[in-house]
């Protein structure tokens, strides 16, 4: 009997109606439109408002998802929420969207492997589904980032953006099918990129508070570095086991923090500038949510044809990095 394949059947996104300018940023932090341009790629980010959660986000992209799947909330085994900016530490983002969504019949996880979130959710739903354990998942990445930034660090505050999206995949059907993917991760760099306070070790207290500890830090030059390495190491893993060579690819979709990082990748690989997916112009870092909205955005504008190859890959805190190619049917 042939092996089920794991295929992404819709893919919906949610942004936030609030857009933040690197204009509006000079107002808050000694900063400039030149310096975040020309070393980012940013002109603007969504921000959510104050009644907006990763839940809710979430499950809005979660219900467009479903419809344009023609899927009820009822067809759905299991969510797994990626988010590194969750509700609450506990109950998981996932069951908030089990229940905002009325999927009474699925199991529901997070998982936490910051930008590299929805890599990571891709490659667990392909063995969910490969192993027939279950038959229709719904994977949401949502991203809360400006719930956890400082608006006083010019380091940080420029380069998030808040954004959920979410896809229903399926066994076999009609859309985009997980063919391979690699994962990568290491705990030595884990003081790279940290929200310190909040958690067990550095439980909530009004130092905390004032030394700003539940903010976002991060050291981006180290980052820098590691991103194009390991997002690298992971394409070539990733293109090896599909014998699949990069100059065939229609698409590279990675993870948006830095123009530079994506620019200094697709070199790598000789992928000219027209196949690589960008939108960070638009929604800067919405972390693990990235990469589902720059996909969303291709399919909405008809750009990916059918056997068309996309690969996708992520870097993020963890460190954790990643990479799946996608073929569409
Ligand atoms: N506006 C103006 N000047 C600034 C700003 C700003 N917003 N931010 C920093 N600077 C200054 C610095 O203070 C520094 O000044 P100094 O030389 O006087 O000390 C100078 O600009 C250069 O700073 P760098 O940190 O060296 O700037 P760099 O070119 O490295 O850009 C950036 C910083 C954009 C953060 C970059 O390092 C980066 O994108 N790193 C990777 C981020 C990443 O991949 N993160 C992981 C994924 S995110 C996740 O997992 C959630």
């Amino acid at each position: 009997m042939a092996k089920s394949s794991a295929v992404i059947n819709s893919i919906a996104s949610y942004l936030p109606e609030k857009t933040l300018t690197n204009h509006d940023l000079t107002k808050l932090v000694d900063t400039s439109d030149e310096w975040i341009f020309t070393r980012t790629g940013i002109r603007e980010r969504r921000i959510a408002a104050d009644d907006e959660f990763a839940s809710s986000m979430g499950a809005k992209a979660a219900r467009k998802a479903l419809e344009q799947a023609h899927l009820s909330p009822l067809d759905i085994d299991l969510i797994i929420v990626s988010t590194m900016t969750p509700d609450y530490l506990s109950p998981s983002t996932a069951a908030l969207i089990q229940r905002d969504i009325g999927a009474t019949r699925a199991a529901a996880v997070d998982i936490g492997a910051a930008c590299s979130g929805f890599v990571y959710g891709l490659t667990m739903v392909k063995a969910f589904i490969e192993s027939s354990i279950y038959s229709t998942i719904l994977l949401v990445s949502t991203e809360k980032n400006s719930a956890f930034v400082d608006y006083t660090d010019r380091n940080t505050c420029v380069i998030f953006g808040d954004g959920a999206a979410a896809c229903v995949i399926s066994r076999d059907g009609h859309g985009l099918r997980i063919k391979t993917t690699h994962l990568g991760a290491s705990g030595e760099e884990s003081d790279l990129i940290q929200i310190p306070a909040g958690g067990c070790r550095l439980p909530a207290s009004s130092t905390s508070f004032d030394d700003k500890l539940h903010c976002l830090q991060m050291n981006g030059k180290e980052l820098f570095k590691h991103a194009v390495r390991r997002m690298e190491e992971a394409i070539n893993i990733c293109l090896k086991a599909a014998d699949v060579p990069a100059s065939s690819l229609r698409w590279l979709v990675p993870h948006q923090a830095n123009i530079r990082i994506i620019d200094a990748l697709a070199k790598r690989f000789s992928i000219p500038e027209d196949r690589v997916a960008i939108t960070i112009d638009m929604f800067a870092n919405t972390s693990s949510s990235t990469i589902p909205i720059a996909l969303e955005k291709l399919q909405q504008t008809g750009q990916i044809a059918s056997s068309d190859l996309v690969l996708l890959t992520a870097f993020g805190g963890g460190l954790t990095w990643g990479a799946t190619l996608l073929e569409a049917t």
